[in-house]
């Protein structure tokens, strides 16, 4: 496409902007009038959603229709914060009643743990969906939390991780959360063995079914594993990883912030479900959001995407995004099986400002590069400092027009700010339970609706298999008898080196 004139000259010739590209989505205020749209090319992308059939497949989704065609799965993250009365079926059978089963079964735990003067400590034991949507929402609540616990997340397999928790923790005040939708990742099972031969090292084997419990949806490896199965809580193939914190995936951030408040978390996300399946495509921030998205990557070529969350209380959240965008859209065949025509999912990354601005933002500003960023911020912090919040907060506003207007310094090129850099800007009152639930289910949807423009299926994961089918071949050969042939000379070699140093 023709580039769309500058931001500096949208604004000059037409200052209303700034009220038309706004739209409120539950308690959610996002201006998108620092994007490189006008009317006309905002008429062809809603285009090209209705086009793409994004209000069938969304409906189709909402449904319980199987959208996950490459696994033949229905996509029902949206089941999980329906309300009690709601019908949605998956062939032919209600989900909503086993959901507030789980629900329910996950209050009254919480409620029991909450009142246990015993325990001080939650150890969440996943990786991926299982670890990042709690960890992320656990920090970004903090306010929320119990005074008495502490959560803790082990995910990665290099032993440092679990070593750090362990040595913080004392096994007599620590309940184990063992987070698997699948019960077989490599990672979390052995993070869990180690934390369990820990725990029975100090307390013996009887510890185990006071201590542990387990989220997943194969009862059968939670029991090989030594988890009673009245001590696990469930959720359905239906849930994807990355679409699991509001699931059972959430029992950590459960108890740490209390059922009351979980059930807040899930209204939040039921806000922007019932605004996504309502609100026409002019007025659907999901719709709006992914569609400009598009409009960067696809017709103006930006590769990344930054998420800069005003807010330390989401430090996690660009890398919780990570894994919910890049997971779902990296990829490079179409539901039938094509190759895509143009590019997908964009690079996701992010820092929380200000610290961001001290590090990467002169790229931002100066580089060759143009990197659509979206800002996040809060109206009131949930800390005492309002001095801090003003400055941190005109720090936001600070870096949008700056990035998008730039200054002119023609006597003096290394001072000169060229702008027209977009920003979408994403404001609410609070961070809250409530809110936090808006802006993940928000980020869900805009996920959805540029998988359904690329036509692919952004519900699967095929592409981390290869990498674990050979992790898994190497591990024996690492310190077993045989030397590694099966190779490349590069591979072999690299095996060879750490077999002498190891
Ligand atoms: O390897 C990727 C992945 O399958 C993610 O999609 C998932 O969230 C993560 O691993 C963890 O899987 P599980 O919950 O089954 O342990």
């Amino acid at each position: 496409m023709t580039s769309p004139p500058s931001l500096s000259e949208l604004f000059d010739h037409d200052p209303g902007r700034a009220g038309r590209y706004c739209v409120e989505a539950g308690d959610l205020r996002i201006d998108y009038s620092k994007q490189p749209i006008t009317d006309e090319i905002l008429a062809g992308l809603l285009d090209r959603a209705r086009a793409a059939g994004v209000e069938r497949r969304r409906d189709a989704m909402f449904a319980g229709e199987h959208i996950n065609v490459t696994e033949d799965r229905a996509v029902l993250h949206t089941a999980l914060r329906a309300p009690r009365d709601a019908v949605i079926e998956v062939d032919g059978e209600n989900v909503v009643p086993g959901v507030y089963e789980v629900l329910d079964a996950m209050s009254r735990f919480a409620d029991r743990i909450r009142a246990d003067e015993s325990i001080t400590d939650i150890v969440n034991i996943g990786i991926g969906g299982s670890d990042l949507g709690p960890a992320m929402a656990a920090q970004a609540l903090v306010a929320y939390g119990h005074e008495r616990l502490t959560c803790h997340f082990v995910s990665n397999v290099d032993g440092a991780d679990v070593d750090a928790t362990l040595r913080a923790i004392r096994p007599e005040s620590t309940l184990f959360i063992v987070a698997s939708k699948t019960f077989g990742t490599i990672e979390t099972l052995t993070n869990a063995r180690t934390a369990r031969a820990w725990l029975v090292d100090a307390l013996g084997d009887e510890a185990v079914k006071d201590h542990f419990v387990a989220v997943s949806t194969n009862a059968e490896r939670v029991e090989e594993f030594g988890i009673d199965t009245a001590n696990m809580f469930g959720f359905w193939d239906w849930v994807g990883g990355r679409y699991s914190v509001d699931s059972a995936i959430g029992l950590s951030l459960m108890i740490y912030i209390g059922p009351e408040r979980f059930r807040e978390f899930l209204d939040g996300f039921r806000a922007i479900d019932e605004h996504f399946r309502t609100a026409s495509l002019e007025e659907n921030a999901p719709v709006l959001m992914g569609m400009v998205g598009i409009l960067n990557s696809d017709d103006l070529g930006r590769d990344t995407k930054a998420v800069l969350p005003y807010a330390q209380e989401l430090a996690r959240f660009p890398a919780y995004l990570q894994q919910l965008d890049m997971e779902s859209n990296g990829k490079r065949v179409t539901l039938a099986g094509e190759p895509v025509e143009g590019g997908t999912g964009p690079i996701v990354w992010g820092e929380p400002g200000t610290n961001g601005q001290h590090a990467f933002y002169q790229l931002l500003h100066q580089g060759t590069r143009i990197v659509p960023v979206d800002f996040i911020g809060f109206a009131n912090p949930n800390h005492p400092y309002r001095h801090h919040h003003d400055l941190l907060m005109a720090n936001l506003f600070a870096q949008a027009e700056a990035l998008a207007f730039g200054r002119r310094n023609a006597d003096e090129p290394f001072r000169n700010f060229p702008g027209d850099r977009p920003s979408t800007m994403i404001l609410a009152e609070r961070l809250t339970p409530s809110t936090l639930g808006q802006l993940i289910a928000l980020y869900e949807h805009i996920v959805f609706v540029q998988g359904t423009v690329w036509g692919i299926n952004s519900f699967d994961q095929w592409g981390v298999e290869l990498g674990k089918e050979l992790a898994n071949r190497i591990t024996p050969e690492l310190s077993g008898d045989p030397t590694p042939s099966e190779h490349d000379t590069s591979t072999n070699a690299a095996i060879t080196w750490y077999r002498t140093h190891r």
